[in-house]
């Protein structure tokens, strides 16, 4: 099959620039101390994390314990869930995934601990833990040194395994201005080493020291105490981050539309936010430069000016929002130049539980 001749709405993931950008950063990461644990949250796909691996990546990054669930499926890890997973059921859903593939979780309270800690009498097995700390994005995570450390023994007292510490610097990873994210970034991993520097003081030094995003995977992945980095958006380079990150990777993912109707310089093409997201901006056209000004639930408003587009054309746009659009579809369709090469599954779409 022709990519012209995909039905639309699609999301179209051209091979030849994923493999380009997975071999960037593999390349990036090979012969330093710290190391690339990609974030699944962007690709959803095991067909991307197995190329991750492949390429060298020590393990898998997932947000939601539904991805880890994909992943373990897949036979893919060793996984790290960057996040808290609450609530007995979901704990007993996560040590069924550690029984499969070495699994670390997240906690950033004494409550996570003692979920944790029941969880693991239930399942009759331990589990790893790193301590999340919030170093400046202030959602979740440890606040101060102290905490940390007070947790860390908490946890070493019990039946888990301490392993680490994580601190996501996630208000600096898309700041446009390139100086003040490297500052922002900084100030972020200078709190990730205060903590680090605590609990090396206390006896506990953190094996794992877990940071970083596309937009600061090099100044964290050169950061000293800094030993993996869950960069995930880099493998498709959304709308976003070729605009933060021009340096870096090439748009890989696109939309595949098909123009429904043409009346003045407004196009309407039959991609809305069922199948699209905008919440980090308009996404743009890929070869015609055409902006998605307006997004209802089937319809998408294309700001088209004096260009012939006509009903019936197929337009490619691309996501100014990876992760969120990728949530919305089920299946890539694989390409090669002009040529579908496969159909991959998106088993971690809508895997939010
Ligand atoms: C905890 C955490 N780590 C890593 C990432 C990946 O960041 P990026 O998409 O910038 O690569 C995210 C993204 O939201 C995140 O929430």
């Amino acid at each position: 099959m022709r990519k012209s001749e995909i039905d639309t709405p699609a999301l179209i993931l051209d091979l030849d620039l994923v493999e380009e950008n997975i071999a960037t950063m593999a390349e990036y990461f090979r012969a330093r101390p710290q190391k690339l644990r990609p974030h699944f949250k962007t690709p959803k796909t095991a067909e991307i994390a197995r190329r991750q691996l492949a390429a060298g990546a020590i393990g898998i990054t997932a947000a939601k314990l539904g991805e880890a669930e994909v992943l373990a499926r897949a036979g893919l890890g060793p996984i790290l869930i960057a996040n808290q997973v609450a609530g007995e059921t979901k704990i007993d859903r996560l040590f069924a995934v550690a029984a499969r593939v070495e699994t670390i979780a997240t906690v950033e309270s004494e409550f996570n601990v003692r979920e944790l800690e029941a969880g693991g009498a239930r399942a009759g097995r331990s589990l790893d833990v790193i301590i999340e700390v919030d170093t400046g994005m202030h959602r979740c995570g440890a606040e101060t040194p102290d905490e940390t450390v007070a947790l860390a023994r908490r946890i070493s007292r019990g039946p888990l395994r301490y392993r680490g510490v994580m601190g996501y610097e996630g208000h600096a990873v898309l700041l446009p201005d390139p100086l003040k994210r490297e500052a922002t970034a900084r100030e972020a991993l200078s709190i990730l080493s205060r903590h680090v520097n605590a609990l090396r003081e206390a006896g506990l030094a953190p094996e794992i020291v877990s940071a970083g995003g596309t937009g600061t995977y090099d100044i964290a992945g050169s950061w000293p105490d800094v030993t993996e980095v869950q960069a995930g958006s880099y493998v498709f380079m959304d709308g976003a981050y070729r605009v933060v990150r021009p340096d870096l990777g090439k748009p890989a993912l696109t939309l595949l539309t098909t123009v429904i109707s043409r009346r003045g310089d407004r196009a309407i093409i039959d991609a809305g936010m069922k199948s699209l997201t905008n919440e980090f901006g308009p996404p743009q056209g890929k070869d015609l430069p055409v902006k998605v000004t307006r997004l209802s639930e089937e319809h998408g408003h294309l700001a088209a000016g004096s260009l012939e587009i006509a009903p019936g054309s197929k337009i490619e746009i691309v996501p100014s929002h990876g992760d969120t659009t990728i949530n919305l579809h089920s299946e890539y369709y694989v390409v090669r130049g002009d040529d579908v090469v496969a159909i991959w599954p998106i088993e971690g779409a809508r895997a939010y539980r």
